[in-house]
This record gives C-alpha cells, sequence and structure tokens, in this order.
C-alpha cells in the first residue's frame, strides 16, 4: 500500500464539500481561504476519516463532510499558528497574516473555525443522524479545546531552560496528538463502530501524534520540497525533542550557547547560529534519540492496534509506519 497514493486520491473527495461552504464574496476573507488552500498540504487527516470508515465498512459518503471538517480545522490551526509563532512562510509561500496583514490573518482563522462546525452539521445533509452529529460535534469541541491548551504549553515551553521530556510529550499530544487523531475518532463513529473499537482508536492517538511532531521536529533540520526553511525550529526556540534531548546532555557551557541561540528573537538569529545548534545535536547524537523515540512510539501503536478487525489494523499500521518514514 503506498501512503502517498492513498493521500493524493482521497485527498481530492472533499474538494467540492469545503468549496459548497467557502463563497467568493467578500474580500481579504474568501480570497485569503482560498490562497491558503491553495498552498497544498498533504490532507492526512480527511484521508484517514475517509480510511478508518471505510475500513469498517462504513459508507463513505457520509463521513465526507466530517474529513473536510478535519481539515479546515487542521489549515484554520495552521493560519493561527504562524501567527503565534511569527512564522511568515508556509508551505514554501508567504503566510495567511503575512500577505494579507495580522488583523485579518486572526479573522480568517475565526472564521474557518466556525465553518468546522458548519462542516460537521452538514452531515445531515447526507444522512447521518442527530445523535451521529452530536457526537462528532462533541468529540470535536473537546480537541478544539485541548489543542489550543497544547499551543499554550509550546509557547510556555520556549521560556523554559529545563524542558523535561514530559513537558515535551504532554505539549506535542496537546498541539499535535488530538487533532491527528479526531479524523479517525470520527471515521469510527460515522461507519458505527462498536465503542471497544473507538476506545481502541482514541489510545492509537496519543502515540501517533507524538510520532508525528517528533518527526515533523527532525524534518525542521532537513527541510524538502513543500516545507520552510532549515532550522526555522531553532530560530523560533522551539523546545523540539532534539532540543530537550541536548539541553540534557551537553555541558555547561554548550547549554549555555544552545540557550543563547535559543532565546534570541528568530529574525537576530543567524545561520551560523543554526549551524552551530546542528553540529551540538550532532555531537550529542539528539537526532538518532528522537528518531529512536519516533520508532519507539510506532511500536507501541501496533501493539495497541493488534486486536482491532484486520482491515483497520494493516491500514492503522501502514498510516503509522507513514508518519516516521515521511520526507516531507
Ligand atoms: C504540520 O502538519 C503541522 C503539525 C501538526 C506538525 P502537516 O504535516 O499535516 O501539514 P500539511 O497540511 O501537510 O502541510
Ligand atoms: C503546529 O505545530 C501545531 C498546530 C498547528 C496546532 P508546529 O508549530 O510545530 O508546526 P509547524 O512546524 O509550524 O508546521
Ligand atoms: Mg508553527
Amino acid at each position: 500500500m503506498n501512503i502517498e497514493k492513498i493521500l493524493a486520491e482521497k485527498g481530492k473527495l472533499i474538494d467540492k464539500e469545503i468549496r459548497s461552504v467557502f463563497p467568493k464574496s467578500v474580500q481579504n476573507l474568501h480570497d485569503a481561504v482560498y490562497y491558503h488552500l491553495g498552498t497544498g498540504g498533504k490532507r492526512i487527516r480527511p484521508v484517514l476519516a475517509i480510511a478508518v470508515c471505510e475500513a469498517l465498512g462504513g459508507d463513505v459518503k457520509k463521513v465526507i463532510p466530517f474529513a473536510a471538517a478535519c481539515e479546515v480545522l487542521h489549515q484554520w490551526l495552521l493560519i493561527h499558528d504562524d501567527i503565534e509563532d511569527g512564522d511568515r512562510i508556509r508551505r514554501e509561500k508567504e503566510a495567511v497574516w503575512v500577505k494579507y496583514g495580522l488583523a485579518h490573518g486572526i479573522n480568517i482563522g475565526d472564521y474557518m473555525s466556525a465553518k468546522v462546525y458548519e462542516l460537521i452539521l452538514n452531515s445531515k445533509n447526507y444522512g447521518v443522524g442527530n445523535e451521529t452529529v452530536f457526537r462528532l460535534l462533541n468529540a470535536t469541541v473537546k480537541t478544539a479545546v485541548k489543542t489550543a491548551e497544547g499551543q499554550a504549553m509550546d509557547m510556555n515551553l520556549r521560556k523554559s531552560n529545563n524542558p523535561s521530556e514530559k513537558d515535551y510529550m504532554d505539549m506535542v499530544v496537546g498541539k499535535t496528538g488530538h487533532y491527528l487523531a479526531i479524523p479517525m475518532v470520527g471515521g469510527a463513529i460515522v461507519a458505527g463502530a462498536d465503542e471497544k473499537v473507538i476506545g481502541t482508536i482514541r489510545e492509537f492517538g496519543p502515540c501517533i501524534g507524538p510520532a508525528f511532531q517528533i518527526t515533523d521536529d527532525i524534518l525542521d533540520l532537513t527541510a524538502g520540497k513543500g516545507r520552510k526553511e532549515i532550522g526555522r525550529d531553532i530560530k523560533e526556540g522551539k523546545r523540539s525533542m532534539l532540543v530537550v534531548h541536548c539541553l540534557s546532555k551537553c555541558n555547561k557551557k554548550e547549554k549555555k550557547s544552545l540557550l543563547r541561540i535559543l532565546n534570541k528573537p528568530a529574525d537576530k538569529t543567524t545561520n551560523a547560529d543554526v549551524l552551530l545548534v546542528k553540529k551540538l545535536f550532532g555531537k550529542y547524537g539528539s537526532i538518532e534519540y528522537a528518531q529512536d523515540k519516533a520508532k519507539e512510539l510506532i511500536n507501541k501503536s501496533k501493539e495497541i492496534t493488534k486486536d482491532l478487525p484486520p482491515k483497520l489494523r494493516s491500514i492503522l499500521d501502514e498510516f503509522a509506519d507513514y508518519m516516521v518514514e515521511r520526507k516531507r
């Protein structure tokens, strides 16, 4: 099974649904939404929703609005995340807040957040019952709450000179894990899966979420197509898994230099600074450590999926591998 191929094929299934909730009338709003959606993205979340629903024998048509909602949720979060991180580039293009201004950037994100719920409510038009719609809304509200908590932890942790691995894990489960897991949970709900299956999928999320984010931290050093500049996380002072590990291993003098660089404003961090941090990561094996951690989480996730129906298990295991093997 080729996950990239599945992403490309199934990712297209939500386009019409997304377009149905975004007219093209208001300047600096609808044009901005289409600009942002046009910058691309892998569409992992909607495809996860569709794939899980399908694997459980559900009617794929019924999950399309929810899958579309998961992608809009992600795209909204990215618009606000770039503001919070001061990131000027997203997917090799100007970030929304840079192109349309900060005030519009906030409003565009707010608008998209409301559209998430509108999309879920539209599930009714596809024959999804009220109780199922309520469950989808309930799960999505909880996810949005957890993600905002995780984003706050990310910003708070950037002020910490002694971030622990537990701090890191709590933060990434918060900011990345919940909203990576919700499509799978929702896909199972729409398929009418039993509670045991849904419970297992909920357990799977906190494993693959951090594995996905740790891979994101590593890819920051090797930026490929569709990504930002190399070392952007270092410039933003992110307490990535690599930073947490390196800080715990390096000597006092190195720790001082590392923190000095991380704690500088992003626009003051030079490429030489980034190189120095990369050298320290190399010296202490922080990249390998992070890779091992991600693999460990994936192995754990495969233990969790063991008792799931075989078709679902196989697709979730494939996605889990993709989370850490991906190059973008
Ligand atoms: C990036 O997510 C943000 C994180 C939660 C790490 P993706 O890697 O899914 O982003 P796109 O949509 O493919 O650009
Ligand atoms: C993104 O986290 C998490 C959310 C959008 C909620 P990051 O800040 O680590 O992701 P990138 O590197 O900007 O994509
Ligand atoms: Mg960011």
